[in-house]
């Protein structure tokens, strides 16, 4: 037994939303309680710097804990010039590729927050410099911690709910994240991108069975006319559709719902649920009708939800009257850190890379098993762009006899390849 103990030193580039949800929390906790593992004896996890573009918000975070505060255009460089080991991503979408190929480039591990990247080759790029730096490069999805997706995927696993064949799923966003929180990026932007990709995650991480299936082909429509101009690039909601084939012949349509302009007093804020319908049963489920229903005089439902999920994010007085925050939101980013610290610290210098490859296989977060989530993402990208430039109603087929995903637009002769390798 070893009483040194051991620190992962942390950048953290994006300081909005969603680092304060969840990965401040995370620090915080870990903070007081380090990780702990038999094979790794106690970890610390220090946030050491914060990149941002204006290090406004940031700048209570880095006094909190003496951590270096960037910002500006050269943010991102000055935060990796620090001595740090992992770098988390918390950017907008369509700026996070540079920050994790900075990162890995520099032989930092790397966490990014869904979605991983817009396009195949981006990942392509990202899996080569993972492996060539012996790294870890990770996203994040934390539907899949959910306790119900959890339940979902071993009823699949076990074949006790067998052969999915079709489903929707709906997330939708109050106004106030497309006007308020996201004005300064969303030009160009869409919900589908930002939120569906939780759900393409579930469905091709949870819903395959034991006979194989493999993405097919990809549709998708939306509205403009709230958050942009009606003939602008920037999209209120969108609906897409996914194809998988099994090897049988037979197929598995997902309809997915989103949006970013549903009322700001909407009960639960965001309002998501999904069916999917097997051969044999169906699965309905909704987060934030899971029990409770609360009214606050004057306080909700701004303050108070209505109908809160509590299971993702919440703070608490436990039982043993200590205060905490916990939920699926933060224990995936604990689960990340605690993988990194097993890679390092995990056992011998010699075994470092065997020990790499048991995390790598560990497909629910590696950038390496995220490649129909990219492949679906980066048709979506595609089929909108060309909508916005008059020509709506494209469809992307996969891994087809001209390339991997390639744009046909209806009423024109010939294709587009958007990636030529195999999805
Ligand atoms: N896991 C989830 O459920 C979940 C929820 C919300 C957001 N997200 C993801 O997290 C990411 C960030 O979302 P958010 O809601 O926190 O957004 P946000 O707009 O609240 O914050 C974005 C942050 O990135 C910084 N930033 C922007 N451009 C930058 C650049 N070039 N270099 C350095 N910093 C830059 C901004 O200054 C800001 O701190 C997105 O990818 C989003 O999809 C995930």
């Amino acid at each position: 037994m070893t009483t040194q103990t051991r620190c992962l030193r942390v950048g953290m580039v994006g300081v909005g939303m969603i680092f304060e949800e969840t990965y401040w929390p995370f620090f915080r906790n870990v903070a007081h309680q380090p990780l702990h593992h038999r094979a790794t004896g106690p970890v610390e996890v220090e946030l050491r710097a914060l990149a941002s573009r204006t290090g406004q918000r940031a700048k209570v975070y880095a006094e909190r804990c003496s951590a270096v505060n960037c910002h500006g255009p050269q943010a991102l460089e000055q935060l990796l010039k620090q001595d740090l080991d992992v770098v988390c991503v918390a950017t907008p979408d369509d700026r996070h590729f540079d920050a994790a190929r900075l990162g890995l480039q520099h032989g930092k591990h790397v966490l990014i927050e869904k979605p991983s990247v817009l396009a195949l080759q981006q990942l392509d790029e990202l899996c080569r410099l993972a492996e060539q730096q012996q790294r870890l490069c990770r996203v994040v999805y934390h539907k899949l911690a959910d306790p119900d997706h959890k339940k979902l995927r071993t009823h699949v696993a076990g074949s006790v709910l067998f052969h999915v064949n079709n489903g929707y799923c709906s997330l939708l966003e109050p106004k106030s994240i497309s006007k308020g929180q996201f004005a300064e990026w969303i030009h160009g932007r869409n919900p589908g991108t930002y939120v569906a990709v939780h759900y393409l995650k579930l469905i091709d991480f949870c819903l395959a069975g034991p006979i194989p299936w493999s993405l097919a082909r990809v549709t998708a429509t939306g509205q403009r006319g709230l958050v942009g101009p009606s003939d602008g690039p920037t999209w209120d909601s969108v609906q897409m559709q996914v194809i998988y084939r099994y090897v049988d012949g037979r197929e598995a349509a997902f309809d997915l719902h989103t949006s970013w302009v549903t009322p700001d007093n909407f009960p639960g804020y965001v309002e998501q649920e999904v069916q999917f319908r097997f051969d044999n049963g169906v699965w309905n489920a909704h987060q934030r009708k899971r029990g409770v229903e609360v009214t606050i005089e004057n306080r909700s439902p701004g303050e108070f939800k209505y109908t809160p999920n509590h299971h993702y994010n919440g703070t608490f007085l436990e039982p043993w009257n200590v205060t905490s925050q916990r939920g699926y939101g933060i224990e995936i980013i604990q689960r990340f850190f605690e993988e990194v610290a097993y890679v390092e610290f995990g056992g011998s210098a010699e075994n470092r890379s065997h020990r790499l490859r048991e995390m790598r296989q560990l497909s629910y977060a590696d950038a390496s098993a995220d490649r129909n989530v990219v492949a679906a993402v980066q048709a979506l990208e595609a089929i909108l762009g060309r909508h916005a430039a008059g020509q709506p109603g494209c469809l992307v087929q996969v891994n087809d006899d001209v390339g991997g995903l390639v744009l046909y637009t209806p009423g024109k002769a010939g294709h587009d390849i958007l990636y030529s390798g195999r999805v």
